[in-house]
Parts: structure tokens; C-alpha cells; sequence
């Protein structure tokens, strides 16, 4: 049975110091439970003060929200995967739809990140999502299926288990318009169908989380989904407690 993951996007928030200070707010209330994972993702300049504000006993791990797919060099700007297994990150997001739109991420660089996160024993979350304009001319299927397709190329079976799937339509994100139950299901299960048809039955291991406008009113209805393995959180994750009561009712949900 898959684990369910409750990560959240700090996206570009938060000072270091605010970030500390998230963590002691966020001890006090997020709930003791082995049934989900919890990753925060910082900005990468906050990623050592909230590694050194983090215990053993902690309920949560840390994750990037990008990376560069080479490990050193002359990338003026940007952070290697290596840089950030070395900092203890668990994980990276990689191919966020802002990250698409506004810094121009291709697939193909989507999938050499997703293979240096790899080899630097990153567990990549990568995000797939349609715009509004792609959904509304009938394109969803065919957006989120390129993506996936290019993004995971050349990975294996082993590989491919340790992957998490975010579907991320790009119109439920930051809007407080997430898709409804019923089209976030219907789009997980075509991508579980996806990796079966590419990789075979690892695709019952895969996980597949929601993300646009996940809040603790919405959250439960979609935990119950059998294909929605949790949720990449954005705005309310910038607040202990209501990213405790999305992590809460992730916890209770039976799928
Ligand atoms: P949101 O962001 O929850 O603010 O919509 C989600 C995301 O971009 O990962």
C-alpha cells in the first residue's frame, strides 16, 4: 500500500529566520502518524536553518523546489543536486508549472533533472498539469501524457517506484479554484494508467498527490480517492496550522 505524502511548496516565501520559526509553530501541532510523509520545501537560502531547527523525532522531512541536473560548474545561480543531498533534503520538486511558464522548462530539461535528483538520492515529486486553455479544448489527456512520458523517459522499474507523480492543472493553482474531486480522479487514474502501460504493475507503487488550491475545506474529499495519494500544498502550507490539518485529514482518510 502506498504512504501518503503531504508536501508543501513554500514557493518564494519566508525569510530564514520566519522559517525557523515555522518549524517550532509547526512541531506544536502537526499530527503523530506513521500512515502519511511530510515534506517541507523551503526556498532553497531557508533549507540549512530549517535542517538545523529539525530533530530526529520530527514528523517531517525536507525538500528542494528545484534543482540543476549537473552536480558543479560554472551555473551561475542555480544548485546541484549534490549541494542539496549534502544539506539532508529527501526530496526536490522538479518541472512546477512556474518553473515551466516562467523560467521556460522544457521536458527534456525536466527529465535530466529528474535523473540527477536520482543519482543524487533525491526522491523527485514531479509535477504535470494542463492550463485552462489545454482543458478546455479536450487537450488535458494528451498534456499530462507528453509530459509524464518525456519527463520519465529512460527511467527503469526500480527508478520509477520512487517517483511521485504531482498532477498540478495550472489553472487550480494559486486561483482557490481546485478541480473538483471527480476531475482530479479521473486525471490520477489515467496517469497510473499511463505508467502501467510504460513500466507494468510498479505503478500501484507510484505515488500520484493533487496539488492547486489544496486547503483543509477541500482536502478531505480528495483523500478519500483511491488514486489521490495526497497533496503538493502551496498557500496554506505558509501556516502551521492549517498545513497540520491538511497533514490531519490526510492521516485519517481511508482510501
Ligand atoms: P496552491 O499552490 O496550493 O497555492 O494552489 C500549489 C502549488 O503550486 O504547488
Amino acid at each position: 500500500m502506498r504512504t501518503r505524502l503531504i508536501a508543501g511548496n513554500w514557493k518564494m516565501h519566508k525569510t530564514a529566520t520566519e522559517a525557523v520559526e515555522f518549524v517550532y509553530e509547526f512541531r506544536k501541532v502537526v499530527p503523530i502518524s506513521p500512515t502519511i510523509d511530510i515534506l517541507l520545501a523551503p526556498p532553497f537560502v531557508s533549507l540549512y536553518a530549517v535542517q538545523q531547527a529539525m530533530t530526529t523525532d520530527d514528523r517531517f522531512a525536507l525538500a528542494a523546489q528545484n534543482l540543476h541536473w549537473e552536480a558543479e560548474g560554472a551555473f551561475t545561480g542555480e544548485i546541484s543536486g549534490a549541494m542539496l543531498q549534502a544539506l539532508g533534503c529527501s526530496s526536490v520538486i522538479v518541472g512546477h508549472s512556474e518553473r515551466r511558464q516562467l523560467f521556460s522548462e522544457s521536458n527534456e530539461e525536466v527529465n535530466k533533472k529528474v535523473k540527477a535528483a536520482l543519482k543524487h538520492k533525491l526522491l523527485p515529486i514531479v509535477c504535470v498539469g494542463e492550463t485552462l486553455e489545454e482543458r478546455e479544448a479536450g487537450h488535458t489527456q494528451a498534456i499530462v501524457k507528453d509530459q509524464l512520458i518525456k519527463g520519465l523517459s529512460g527511467l527503469d522499474v526500480e527508478n520509477i517506484s520512487t517517483i511521485t507523480i504531482a498532477y498540478e492543472p495550472v489553472w487550480a493553482i494559486g486561483t482557490g479554484r481546485a478541480a473538483t474531486v471527480e476531475q482530479a480522479e479521473e486525471v490520477h487514474a489515467f496517469l497510473r494508467s499511463i505508467v502501467t502501460s510504460e513500466w507494468g504493475s510498479v505503478a500501484q507503487d507510484v505515488r500520484i498527490v493533487y496539488g492547486g488550491s489544496v486547503s483543509p475545506q477541500n482536502a478531505e474529499a480528495l483523500f478519500h480517492c483511491t488514486d489521490i495519494d495526497g497533496a503538493l500544498v502551496g498557500k496554506a502550507c505558509l501556516d502551521p496550522t492549517s498545513f497540520a490539518s491538511i497533514c490531519r485529514l490526510a492521516a485519517q482518510a481511508s482510501y
